[in-house]
């Protein structure tokens, strides 16, 4: 058995986590190479229309300038892979139109020229050089605009956008409480604090990019088949990413542009998008307009639910943001339907941000249980608790592990919800009102796969071990994961161990998205350890007499302090060290692999959920409100380290409450650009907005989903939070607010 130190479930410090704080973690906008040049992108000034005339050559004659392209002198592209169908190899670009492709406009912002100088300030200079002309046409850059037609998608993520089950429109007619309510949700964007940013160089045919990428495996297919490159003459490195949340998952045109320009110059090449362009030019949540027609009977109980959601997409692209996969299983309803339709607007294509579907789905969904929990005159947490099902109820198979209403005990209790009285208004503090909200999270459990290597060697008079995958860590703590597993599953102390990952040359790793990263390559090092076990164990068996002879095997020895030694006889330990040394091996290694699971196999359906409690406070004559008190319980599987899980949680929290209160991404109607694409007009939460967080899991591991029992926790922290915030504030007012932001201006109608 692996006995090291236990460090799984426990608080583990990030093992990054000096390096980033001295600055020594570098990411790609800080990467500096010899001889390298410095590019600035240049954006279209209409939403729609075409490019009739450009004008670079005053631009081309600027001081240490030394190359401005447009569509005219771009050159050839190879085809660039759209959609993720492998989300292990396949990559994806953001947009399916190539970078300056043609003259067709269909956002602002859209690249239209980059310009590479000697320095930043020079190519900054030339390109506010750079004069475009355009032919504009007619545009809409909000849904409420688009012209149409809305059309039904069929599918997005392999699942049905367009469901029914039993009869929804006799059970509704028939019901004995009835609700018709329509929630919208803005364009949102992801905000990530690093800016996206690349850079690139070639080595004869060979092309090297450290990207801001969660996906080098990616970034590599897309890269190889632009420049006809076969994959392995393509190394993409992300060691350090900060912060994405679905940004950087797909590769944007200015890595593409950044590798052709640098091919162009036989010279490294750096392109760091500006704050204003990471808003404009990397895809943004799409806004949501959700209806939601409920029908229940007197006790409760939920008899009929219809989802008809509304989305935009871009102009030439196709992105579903997948609101309607939580309705269709978060509560036991016989009849149901929901419908998905798209419009087009001109704005960016619009990418997955934290929680895509589940963020936009929670707050209306989460909502429209506590109306009609007031229209029963029931406690929220009753009606959820009279509608939980144990099976999904679409496809009936039942979940792996599901402990929500335990999530809802426990949060009741640390919150006191029994304390709050029922009728809108009626909790107050002074002039001051307060409010209490519950909603739940919720989020699906995935795995799309990975390969571990795990190699041990000797290092001084002791052994390392190393393990290394492709995946980035974005922040989230893969780095400190991974060492905590094989520290453990090694028997070796935590600083014993080196974990290598965002590296294309590395084993195959997926995306780091859709919360799976964990699920897939834990699993996968807890084999390949375990792999390294054995082979030490084959190594000391080798010599005689030196360990009892095992009766069941590897697991009746004892892995621990770097030595291997059987319960019966626990003085005749042999060290790792001391194996090695005597085989005349320079190491051992080991891989093991993970396959994907989409939210269920054959037999179970896999999802993670959550309970929120929040207490607003709200100043009436101002309409300003406050989240003063966050409870929040997760049901996630086994927690690895605790103390990234408690950070990732309390992130999602924080995200969630400038969802509900603060963010929204504003299209001006009448010129076609986001107003606020900076971070002092996206407002997003500061210290002063986050109250005391407290976060907590049932820490039940679901061995059914993997040998770890982890489902992975990055995403579900946000969902469900606005509605709870929004429930809070009608209880706090008896205000309903069904369009987010939650504003002042919305509380003093
Ligand atoms: Mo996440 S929005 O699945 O990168």
């Amino acid at each position: 058995m692996a006995g090291g130190a236990r460090l799984i479930g426990t608080p583990v410090n990030r093992v990054d986590g000096r390096r980033k704080v001295t600055g020594a973690a570098q990411y790609s906008a800080e990467v500096m190479v010899p001889n390298m040049a410095h590019a600035v992108l240049v954006g279209s000034t209409v939403p729609s229309g075409r490019l009739v005339g450009i004008e670079t050559t005053v631009a081309e004659h600027a001081p240490g300038v030394v190359l401005v392209l447009t569509h005219r002198n771009r050159g050839p592209l190879g085809p660039l892979p759209m959609g993720f169908q492998d989300p292990v190899g396949g990559g994806t670009v953001a947009e399916s139109r190539p970078p300056l492709a043609d003259t067709c406009m269909s956002y602002c912002g859209q690249y239209v020229a980059m310009v590479v100088a000697e320095t930043l300030e020079q190519a900054r200079h030339a390109a506010s050089l750079v004069r475009v002309e355009y032919a504009p046409a007619s545009f809409a850059v909000v849904m409420e605009d688009a012209p149409g037609p809305a059309y039904r998608p069929g599918q997005t993520f392999g699942q049905d956008l367009q469901v029914r089950r039993g009869d929804p429109e006799a059970a509704l007619a028939s019901a004995e409480v009835r609700l018709d309510v329509t929630y919208r949700t803005p364009s949102e964007h992801a905000c990530a604090m690093e800016p996206h940013a690349a850079v690139a160089w070639w080595s004869g045919d060979a092309l090297t990019v450290h990207d801001a990428t969660q996906w080098v495996l990616g970034d590599r297919a897309v890269l190889a088949s632009a420049f006809g490159l076969p994959p392995e003459r393509v190394r993409v490195l992300a060691p350090f990413v900060g912060g994405m949340f679905g940004s950087k998952a797909e590769t944007g045109a200015h890595v593409i542009l950044t590798a052709l320009a640098a091919k162009r110059l036989g010279r490294p090449v750096k392109t760091v998008l500006t704050r204003q362009q990471v808003l404009t030019n990397v895809g943004h949540r799409t806004e949501t307009e959700q209806r939601f027609e409920l029908g229940a009977r007197r006790d409760g109980r939920l008899v009929a639910m219809r989802h008809h959601a509304r989305t935009h997409t871009a102009m030439d692209d196709e992105f579903i943001e997948p609101v309607n996969f939580t309705s269709r299983m978060l509560y036991a309803c016989p009849n149901y339907e929901t419908t998905h339709e798209l419009l087009r607007v001109n704005a960016v294509k619009p990418t997955s941000v934290r929680a895509p579907g589940e963020t936009p789905a929670t707050f209306a969904l989460e909502s429209a249980i506590d109306e009609l929990a007031c229209a029963l005159g029931m406690d929220p947490i009753d009606l959820r608790r009279r509608n939980d099902p144990e099976a999904h109820p679409h496809t009936g198979k039942p979940f792996s592990s599901k402990h929500l209403l335990a999530c809802y005990e426990r949060g009741a209790a640390r919150f006191g919800w029994a304390r709050r009285t029922l009728a809108p208004g009626s909790m107050r503090d002074g002039d001051t009102l307060v409010g209490w909200g519950v909603a739940t999270a919720t989020y699906p459990a995935l795995v799309m796969g990975a390969t571990v290597r795990v190699r041990l060697e000797r290092e001084n008079s002791g052994v390392r071990a190393t393990v290394l995958t492709a995946g980035s860590d974005a922040g989230t703590g893969m780095y400190t994961m991974l060492a905590m597993t094989a520290a453990e599953d090694l028997g070796l102390p935590i600083e014993r161990i080196t974990v290598e990952l965002g590296d294309s040359d590395l084993p195959r790793c997926a995306v780091a998205g859709g919360s799976n990263l964990t699920a897939s390559t834990a699993p996968a090092a807890a084999a390949a350890c375990a792999d390294i076990r054995r082979q030490l164990l084959d190594l000391a068996s080798a010599l005689p007499d030196a360990l009892p002879l095992a009766r069941g095997g590897v697991d009746d020895y004892l892995f621990a302090d770097a030595r291997i030694s059987h319960p019966a006889a626990p003085s005749r330990a042999i060290g790792y060290a001391d194996l090695l040394a005597g085989s005349g091996r320079p190491r051992l290694e080991a891989e093991a692999g993970t396959t994907p699971i989409f939210g269920q196999n054959d037999r179970y359906a896999f999802q993670s959920f959550g309970a929120h409690f929040v207490e607003v406070r709200i100043t009436p004559d101002i309409g300003r409100t406050r989240v003063s008190r966050v409870v929040s319980v997760f049901d996630v599987g086994r927690v690895l380290n605790a103390k990234a899980a408690r950070s990732q949680f309390i992130g999602g929290i924080v995200f969630g409450i400038g969802q509900a209160l603060l963010e929204e991404l504003v299209y001006d109607r009448v010129h076609g650009y986001p107003v606020n694409a900076d971070l002092a007009g996206y407002l997003v939460p500061v210290h002063a907005d986050v109250p005391d967080i407290e976060v907590s899991w049932i820490d039940e591991p679901d061995l059914n989903f993997n040998s770890v029992g982890c489902r992975g926790l990055g995403e579900i922290g946000i969902t469900g939070v606005a509605a709870a915030i929004a429930n809070a504030v009608y209880h706090a007012t008896g205000v309903r607010v069904r369009d987010l932001p939650i504003t002042p201006e919305k509380l003093l109608r």
